[in-house]
């Protein structure tokens, strides 16, 4: 997840336990781009003995091939490419989930990046569709031509941006339609719903994003449902110290204090959607701007030993 998930915070994940394959930031792509040495830094000095895909975004074919060719060089366990990212910003550069609206385009991308992997497995993360899910058939079709080694689907649309409703339906699709495995992505907040998700799609596995932000513990969590073990739930002090760890890993000790609180915000916006029903921790999380008044409300809501289910509350319209 841009801006979120940089080796900071995947250092700071495996101490919970950690996922068994991560994904990076995606790496920007046009004609002249270069790799982005901080994104680079959770493959170079990967800190989770885990193997990690370099994810790549952009529709320039011939700087996606010399991209991809460069990052063959490093210790990447795949190359994946984006065609789902919802940013304006992205999307009308007819890169990410933009690409979905032009089936041929991405025919032609996929097809010159499968050429252009060949040391590691080539894999596509994609949303559904642009603007409904019935165009997803068209790209589904592209996709097997070219034989990915993995698709994830998140199943939403792009138009539908992280607005409730993800199509298990169209995953299961996917799953149906590909020779390859597919991982289930989209609202997959608890265990549960992990195991939910894994039975109505038929997927080989689940993509974490927001939910392991949340809730750092979601993928031990999910291990110990299916060897049919209890599910930990961690109490309020432990979300809090969590909590002070992300302060600590995220933020550079170095900036000015006003921007670590900003910086560690991006990451507590999701834990507090889960902490609290009312919105109040969001609402007076989001508006505190030193590190004394971001831990008072912190410990106003978190200070406790009551078990956190840290399921979102709030849901998604509010990131629309
Ligand atoms: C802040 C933010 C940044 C994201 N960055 C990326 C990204 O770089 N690459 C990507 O494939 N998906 C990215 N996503 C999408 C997530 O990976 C995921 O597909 C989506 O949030 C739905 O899954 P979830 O409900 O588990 O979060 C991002 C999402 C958010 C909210």
């Amino acid at each position: 997840m841009q801006d979120v998930t940089d080796w900071a915070f995947l250092n700071l994940l495996q101490r919970y336990g950690g996922a068994d394959v991560y994904f990076t930031e995606f790496f920007r792509v046009t004609q002249d781009s270069r790799l982005d040495p901080e994104i680079l830094r959770s493959v170079t000095e990967n800190p989770t003995g885990r193997p990690v895909v370099a994810q790549v975004i952009g529709s320039d074919i011939a700087a996606l091939v010399r991209t991809a060719r460069e990052l063959q060089a490093y210790p990447v366990a795949g190359i994946d490419l984006n065609l789902g990212c919802p940013a304006p910003v992205v999307y009308r550069k007819c890169a990410g989930g933009g690409l979905l609206r032009d089936p041929e385009r991405v025919d032609a991308i996929v097809g010159a990046l499968r050429q252009a992997v060949t040391a590691v497995p080539f894999t596509v993360k994609t949303r559904v569709g642009f603007a409904e899910g019935g165009e997803f058939s068209r790209i589904l079709e592209v996709l097997e031509k070219h034989r990915p080694d993995l698709v994830s689907v998140h199943g939403r649309t792009v138009a539908q941006r992280y607005r409730p409703g993800v199509r298990h339906d169209l995953i299961a699709q996917a799953v149906a339609e590909l020779s390859c495995p597919v991982l289930a992505n989209g609202d997959v907040h608890s265990a549960d719903e992990a195991h939910r998700i894994w039975s109505a799609t038929g997927a080989r596995g689940v993509m974490v994003g927001r939910g392991a932000v949340r809730n750092p513990w979601l993928f031990t969590q999910i291990r110990q449902k299916g060897r049919g073990e209890p599910v930990i739930q961690p109490t309020g002090r432990e979300v809090l110290a969590y909590v002070e760890a992300l302060f600590e890993a995220v933020s550079d000790v170095a900036a000015r204090e006003v921007d670590r609180v900003h910086r560690v915000k991006k990451h507590v916006n999701f834990v507090a959607e889960g902490a609290e029903a009312t919105g109040r921790f969001l609402h007076d999380m989001r508006r505190s701007s030193t590190r004394k008044e971001f831990f008072r409300i912190c410990r106003e809501h978190l200070d406790h030993d009551a078990p956190m289910a840290l399921e979102p509350w709030i849901r998604e319209e509010l990131e629309s």
